[in-house]
């Protein structure tokens, strides 16, 4: 087995960000996180190297891997550049062998990484039709037909006009024996273009020779920016959406669809066009166009098209409508067809609510809770004015303020009575004429 070190310390100017680069996130999740994960398929010697914000990103960190993983931190002043990293102190590593990661590649998987858990020094490396801001790698090929040798990588800032035209670039992922890259970073200084110390040298000076392991472009990604931030979470997007599919749900317009990590699908569910679903779990269910489901659970119902499911829903073999927004409420077989708002609420089995009807939860200082019982029919209009508790068989008239419990069978009615003024309408418009 091989330690695992990601390089993380970096302020990641180029994403113009208040927040340390890799904390931006694809898919709801923290690119370093996406990284760690796999990375802890493969090892369980997992080292972290920080500098920039160390604090916040180890806050993260402990909040999700509870002191699982080690922190390094590197002297960004004295020794900026991913070599640094190793400077003058390298991590305590548990293992002969480290496998080396750049901090920033969100798309890298396990499965590609296990080729570099050998004994051999290897080097990450592929090819790109868009080579900006990558290191470019030097291979020297035999006439044996024996695999190419990478010699070295000089960095694009540090490239000739002809090293510049090379498309085959470095990854940014290594594996070496830790005792080779002590002895190697010794060698490594910081006279180049940018005045850091770089990681990449470690191949030119590291007297052993390097297996190079090619590598799908679309794994290394590397994300130095935003732009590069919505590609990788484009890229990573397919990938969700393709698992979700082949595990039998039904999307209408993929592309348009955002599913995050932790949303998770059971038996057949279909999904229309610009649905937003994060942190969710949904069973046997349709999320109709435009609908937007985070935090909650979904089983055999039906949503939107136009509705916000808000955190801590459950929503069970219940039909919500156009236009609703449901909040951290139970609703269970029941029906809540257009314009309501509910929030804070449990509805029982049979229950149907009329258009526009509102639970009117917070009223500035607290939330109370509303809740409504089985077989309620609750006309269109209605303010319920919480905390309020509606017992089962209760018929509520449209337009009514409800502000007091009603109990079991009960018809309940708020509302001024109604005048019908005769010839008021041409006493008020004094001009108009009689037809
Ligand atoms: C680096 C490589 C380049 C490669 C590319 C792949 C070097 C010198 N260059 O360039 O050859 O093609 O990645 O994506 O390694 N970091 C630290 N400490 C630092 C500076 C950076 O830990 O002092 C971390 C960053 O947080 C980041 C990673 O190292 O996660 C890579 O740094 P970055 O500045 O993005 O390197 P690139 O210029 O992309
Ligand atoms: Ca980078």
């Amino acid at each position: 087995m091989h330690s695992v070190a990601i390089l993380a310390a970096g302020k990641g100017t180029r994403m113009k960000s208040t927040t340390p680069k890799v904390l931006h996130k694809i898919c709801n999740k923290p690119m370093l996180f996406c990284i760690i994960d796999e990375a802890k398929k493969l090892s369980d010697d997992i080292h972290v190297i920080l500098g920039y914000q160390s604090e916040r990103i180890i806050a993260q960190l402990n909040l999700l891997y509870d002191g699982d993983i080690k922190i390094h931190i590197q002297d960004l002043t004295r020794y900026p550049g991913t070599a640094g990293a190793f400077i003058p102190g390298k991590p305590d590593f548990k293992h002969s062998h480290v496998l080396i990661l750049n901090g920033d590649m969100p798309l890298v998987d396990a499965e590609s990484l296990k080729g570099f858990l050998r004994d051999e020094f290897c080097v990450g490396i592929f090819n790109s039709s868009a080579p900006h801001g990558y290191g470019r790698a030097i291979l020297e090929k035999n006439d044996k037909n024996e695999e190419a040798r990478v010699i070295k990588i000089v960095e694009e800032k540090d490239c000739t006009d002809e090293q510049r035209k090379i498309s085959t670039l470095n990854a940014g992922i290594y594996s070496l024996k830790v005792s080779l890259l002590e002895s190697s970073l010794q060698k490594i200084d910081n006279s180049n273009a940018q005045g850091e110390f770089y990681l990449t040298d470690l191949i030119e000076i590291a007297n052993e020779t390097k297996r190079v392991i090619m590598l799908d472009e679309h794994i290394c990604m590397g994300v130095n920016s935003k732009v590069n931030l919505a590609q990788a979470q484009e890229i990573m997007l397919d990938r969700l959406r393709s698992l979700a599919q082949e595990n039998g749900v039904i999307m209408h317009n993929p592309k348009s669809i955002f599913i995050d990590f932790d949303s998770k699908f059971f038996g057949e569910c279909e999904i229309y066009e610009n649905v937003r679903i994060e942190n969710s779990i949904l069973t046997d269910s349709i999320i109709k166009s435009n609908s937007v489901v985070e935090n909650s659970t979904i089983t055999s119902s039906e949503i939107g098209p136009l509705a916000h499911i808000r955190p801590d829903s459950k929503i069970i073999d219940s039909k919500i409508g156009n236009f609703v927004e449901i909040k951290n409420s139970t609703i269970t077989k029941s029906k809540v067809n257009h314009l309501s708002y509910i929030g804070d609420t449990q509805i029982d089995s049979g229950t149907n609510i009329g258009a526009g009807v509102i639970t009117c939860n917070y009223n500035g200082k607290v939330k109370s809770k509303t809740n409504i019982g089985k077989n309620v029919f609750i006309g269109s209009d209605v303010q319920l004015i919480a905390p309020l508790d509606i017992e089962d068989n209760v018929l509520i008239a449209a337009g009514s303020t409800i502000t007091k419990d009603c109990k079991s069978g009960e018809l309940v009615i708020s509302r001024s009575l109604q005048k019908n003024i005769k010839d008021g309408y041409y006493r008020f418009f004094k001009d108009s004429k009689k037809s």
